[in-house]
């Protein structure tokens, strides 16, 4: 804790996000804008007259990074059991009493009596846990497709098993190739598909909401609070001028 005398008082230091924490924010964040940079152009592919192989590639490019913004997601799901306090998923989860604490701070923030957290505040609580949800349901349907449209792994061998007209021949399976495909079974696979691209294709649209909404919480937070909100998720540290309601000393 480091104590900042500036023009209007003074200032206290205190330590919030772990380097993990800061390290998953910023890799899960250049993931998504490459998830959907690419998945836009996966969408308006037939508008935009891409071909099979540039579909197919771009696919590939959506999912590699895919696979980085699992691993990043799951490494962080981990890390929410033994990442320092205020990464845990405890405080993040809205448990006991949340209402009330929640409409205490919405009152404060509205009068001016502001109720410092140096974890997230109950409004950023619900929006960070929401984000959650979306991006575990984007990881979960991505894995799942990158397995029925391009055959990718980890589930696409299952996938060739199920749709391959002659299951010793697994490896002429090709995407977008009708080669050694069973009609029937390639039917039945995409009526399974179907419900998971949905989702993905709507958890899509919910995200960019709820990215334009967290950015613009943030914002206004950081206006509002002055706590080195932004800065903080880079440097670790935020600055108070009382201490927080959920200091730890
Ligand atoms: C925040 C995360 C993600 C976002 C915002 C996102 C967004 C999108 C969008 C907009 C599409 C185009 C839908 C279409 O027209 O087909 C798409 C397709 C796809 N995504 Fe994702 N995605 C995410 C994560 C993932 C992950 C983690 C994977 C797998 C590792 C994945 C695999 C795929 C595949 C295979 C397709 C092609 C599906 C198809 O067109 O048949 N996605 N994604």
């Amino acid at each position: 804790m480091n104590s900042i005398d500036t023009s209007s008082g003074s200032l206290t230091e205190y330590s919030v996000w772990d380097r993990t924490t800061r390290w998953f924010h910023w890799i899960n964040a250049l993931a998504i804008i490459g998830l959907i940079g690419v998945g836009l152009v996966i969408l308006y592919a037939k508008a935009l007259g891409v071909s099979t192989d540039g579909k197919i590639l771009l696919k590939t490019i959506h999912v590699y990074i895919g696979y980085v913004f699992c691993l990043n997601l799951a490494w962080r799901i981990i890390w929410g059991f033994i990442g320092n306090k205020y990464a845990r998923w405890k405080a993040i989860l809205p448990g006991k009493g949340f209402f009330t604490t929640l409409h205490e701070y919405k009152t404060g923030f509205r009068t001016g009596n502001i109720q410092y957290y140096q974890g997230h505040n109950p409004a950023a609580k619900l929006m960070i846990m929401l984000l959650f949800v979306l991006l575990m349901t984007q990881a979960i349907t991505g894995l799942v497709l990158a397995g029925t449209d391009i055959y990718f792994p980890p589930f696409g061998q299952t996938i060739k098993g199920w749709v391959a007209e002659d299951v010793s021949k697994i490896e002429v399976l090709k995407p977008y190739s009708k080669e050694n495909v069973n009609k029937e079974k390639f039917a039945e696979m995409r009526a399974f598909r179907k419900p998971f691209i949905i989702t993905h294709v709507y958890t899509f649209y919910i995200l960019l909401i709820f990215i334009g909404l967290h950015i613009t919480a943030i914002v206004v937070t950081e206006i509002r609070e002055r706590s080195s909100l932004i800065s903080a998720m880079f440097t670790g540290r935020k600055v108070f001028p009382k201490k927080p309601v959920d200091a730890e000393d």
